[in-house]
């Protein structure tokens, strides 16, 4: 793979690294010159990321991190720290989409059930991960990026956090409150030259999607509906996040980066 210096010298720690978007972003920061710190809760994964990595060069080490968890978030960075000196980029990426996790071909359109099916326990459990795992990552990643004097934290909501759907409301729901959430961290911080910004991702193939893209009449429709006419692929995603990762973006913060092949322009 190609390899760049947009973000030579920095740290960056990478949430939901072990798979599809996060994956893939942890590939592109470590190719563009960063160090990187893989975080997930499937640690065989996560692991096989970082191998890969430095297979081909790269740095990049594993850590476990559930997002929910507060003891953690701080014991993570507390190590980012100490082995690296300093954090420069947090991209709040692991997320879940409330699917039961039983449901290998998604039957309907929505991923979760309707609205008045949905159990308090689900509702909780997106929400704690999607926008709580995010509030508490960018929480705890403040006071390191003061002392590197600046920083990027880049939070992933999706084209749910714009627009309502059939799809899960819980869904919907967290990754508004990522989009929002955002803007008001950029704004607390931007006069220490911490910038917060948000991506929305349309359909993109990633194990989250599979499910829903393996039944041909879903697929259809949410194609249908992309105006460039494919789904897209982790690095369309990633290439978003070096981007707002590097100094190339140093203007930019409390911004929403739309990556969705058009769906949200019509
Ligand atoms: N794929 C899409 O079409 C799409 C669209 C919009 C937004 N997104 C968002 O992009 C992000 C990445 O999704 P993806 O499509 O790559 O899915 P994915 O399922 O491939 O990756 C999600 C990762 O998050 C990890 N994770 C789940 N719960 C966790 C927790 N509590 N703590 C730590 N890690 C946890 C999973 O183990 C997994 O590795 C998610 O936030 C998702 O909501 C995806």
């Amino acid at each position: 793979m190609e390899t760049g210096t947009r973000l030579a010298n920095k740290v960056a720690i990478v949430t939901g690294g072990a798979s599809g978007i996060g994956a893939e972003t942890a590939r592109v920061f470590t190719d563009q010159g960063a160090k990187v710190v893989i975080c997930d809760v499937n640690d065989a994964l996560g692991q096989a990321v970082v191998d890969e990595i430095l297979s081909q060069g790269g740095n990049a080490i594993y850590r476990p991190l559930n997002v929910t968890d507060e003891a953690a978030w701080a014991a993570l960075v507390e190590e980012t720290e100490d082995s690296y000196g300093k954090l420069d980029i947090l991209t709040n990426i692991a997320g879940v989409s409330g699917r039961d996790p039983q449901q290998n071909t998604q039957t309907t359109l929505t991923a979760g059930g309707l609205m008045e099916d949905q159990t308090l326990e689900t509702w909780n459990k997106v929400m704690e991960i999607n926008a709580t795992g995010t509030f508490l990552g960018t929480r705890t990643a403040i006071a390191p990026m003061r002392r590197a004097g600046g920083g990027s934290i880049i939070n992933i909501s999706s084209i749910c956090g714009i627009v309502g759907s059939w799809a899960n409301a819980a869904y919907h729901a967290s990754k508004g409150a990522v989009r929002i959430f955002s803007k008001s961290a950029a704004i607390q911080y931007a006069h220490e030259g911490i910038r917060v910004n948000s991506i929305h991702p349309g359909f993109v193939d990633t194990p989250m999607t599979q499910p829903g893209h393996t039944n041909p009449e879903i697929a259809g429709l949410r194609l249908e509906a992309t105006p460039l006419g494919r789904f897209g692929v982790p690095r369309d995603i990633a290439m978003g996040c070096v981007y707002l990762a590097s100094d190339e973006a140093a203007w930019i913060t409390g911004s929403e980066l739309v990556i969705d092949g058009g769906l949200t322009a019509a």
